[in-house]
């Protein structure tokens, strides 16, 4: 089935605004399903407090996907005739029909988008619409809807973080011989080039990739059958409606199945994981891009000015991203919090961990989709690059290494460059300014040789080991990136 893209739905505050934000009809009036246990209306407040049908409408595709499928299953249990099941199915494709062009009349009445369609279903076809829900509770049906909704969601997403990585490969290609300063605590510490710095993060995107792999395959698990909470009085053959669903697994505990939302959990975590690297990126970005650095240009349309300061140019877009970080942190703990305390096995709680995996999805997804371009359209300033490479004593360890060569325990090579360097800074020198005379006046274990390790060329094609930044190494690498991400991601 194809991905059904959600738009950003703003928080209903009333429910007239559910009619107004997603379906043109006007409000129908209707019984609730449940009404024959009560004695009075629901209160209008409460009926607005409850309703979950502003955030959980964009289900509706998975919904009458698995209910067209329970039909079948109903079908093949024998609980409903052929010519029933026919009708139910063509009833609910009209439903569907009116929901794909926002024509459904919501009525206040309507809970949820289960009870939005089935009512409708109802309206539409008879009495019959009233048998669809044979054997099934909203229970299992919900955590059904948001197992397809994130089987759905997890491939576009990985398709979205191979983007941000493409991208990444593509900048590395073009940069295997530009060099900047390396750091650590924001120091500068030895030179590297800025195609090893790019695929640091096709790493870390490659391990988020492989987060919502390992997830898909915990999402991926049939629950319907499992009722409200014990499971179904009904011969229904569980698997057969797993095959129709293509799912490859089935759930094995009923009570298990409607309560626990630890799959939620688990993606909303690997969201804040994409949402870590992508802030640090972001960190990176706007350092780079401010003048005190001016290491790299974002493009213009990128950017945003100020309405009281004509020169500036303010990376608001990695602000936002490393800001809206924070957002979906808060998305995990709200989750993690709402089911800390819940007794086995269905509570009303449980609707609340829709808003913040909506959110969270839609804040990584547009940020990954924003990078993706950013990252291709970054522009590099090779002449600062080059001149900050070039001071800062990035060589001292290379000689160190040098004097290791000659026989010098490491230690002692570290003094003796310690005091080199001290000595630079008195005089206001970099290290290559200094002769083999300066040198050698402070170790008479420098030679001629000495001096050819303090390139950057060379301290770059030093490190050639897997992982080095050895212009070799990088080339290589970013032939395999290459290679890998022509394939699709898949799980
Ligand atoms: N809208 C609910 C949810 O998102 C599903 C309804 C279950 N309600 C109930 N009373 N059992 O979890």
């Amino acid at each position: 089935m194809k991905a059904f893209q959600p738009t950003r739905q703003k928080k209903a505050s009333s429910s007239s605004q559910v009619k107004q934000t997603s379906q043109k009809k006007s409000p129908t009036k209707s019984a609730k399903a449940w009404e024959g246990r009560f004695t009075e209306a629901t209160h209008a407040l409460v009926e607005r407090f409850t309703t979950s049908l502003p955030i959980d409408q964009r289900l509706f595709e998975y919904d009458i996907q698995g209910s067209m499928a329970h039909c079948q299953t109903l079908e093949k249990a024998k609980v409903l005739s052929k010519t029933e099941c026919q009708k139910l199915i063509r009833g609910l494709t009209r439903v569907r029909s009116e929901l794909r062009e926002s024509q459904l009349p919501f009525a206040d009445s309507d809970e949820d988008i289960h009870m939005a369609v089935e009512r409708r279903l109802t309206e539409l076809i008879g009495p019959l619409g009233g048998k669809l829900h044979t054997g099934r509770s909203r229970n299992d049906q919900v955590t059904l809807d948001l197992r397809l909704y994130l089987r759905d969601q997890l491939q576009v997403l990985n398709g979205q973080i191979q983007a941000v990585q493409s991208a990444f490969v593509q900048q590395a290609n073009q940069h295997i011989n530009t060099f900047l300063p390396g750091y650590t605590h924001l120091q500068r510490a030895q030179p590297v080039s800025l195609a090893h710095h790019f695929l640091a993060y096709v790493e870390m995107l490659e391990r988020d990739k492989g987060r919502v792999n390992d997830a898909l395959r915990r999402v991926n698990v049939m629950p319907l059958g499992s009722g409200a909470l014990a499971g179904s009085n009904y011969p229904t053959d569980r698997t057969f409606t797993a095959k129709l669903l293509n799912f490859p697994a089935l759930s094995q505990n009923s009570l298990d199945a409607v309560s626990d939302r630890d799959y939620v959990v688990e993606v909303l975590s690997i969201l804040s994981l994409i949402m870590m690297h992508l802030s640090r990126l972001s960190e990176e970005l706007i350092l780079w891009s401010s003048q005190e650095f001016a290491f790299v240009e974002l493009p213009d349309g990128f950017c945003t000015g100020s309405s009281m300061m004509p020169q500036k140019k303010n990376p608001d877009v990695p602000e936002l991203i490393r800001g809206k970080t924070g957002r979906v942190y808060g998305q995990l703990v709200t989750l993690l919090t709402t089911l800390k305390g819940l007794p086995l096995s269905y509570n009303r709680d449980l609707q609340e961990d829709k808003e913040p995996l909506f959110d969270a999805m839609q804040t990584v997804l547009d940020s990954l989709t924003i990078y993706a371009e950013l990252i291709q359209r970054l522009t590099v300033h090779h002449e600062v690059l080059e001149k900050a490479v070039g001071s800062g004593f990035l060589l001292a360890t290379e000689l160190a290494d040098y004097l290791v060569q000659e026989g010098v325990p490491f230690r002692e090579a570290h003094s003796i460059v310690g005091r080199l360097v001290q000595t630079c800074i008195k005089n206001k020198q970099e290290l290559r300014d200094l002769s083999l005379v300066n040198l050698q006046a402070i170790s008479p274990r420098f030679t001629k040789k000495a001096l050819t390790f303090l390139t950057v060329e060379g301290a770059i094609d030093r490190k050639a080991q897997i992982g080095g930044t050895a212009r070799k190494q990088v080339a290589r690498q970013v032939r395999s990136w290459e290679q890998r991400l022509k394939k699709k991601t898949s799980a």
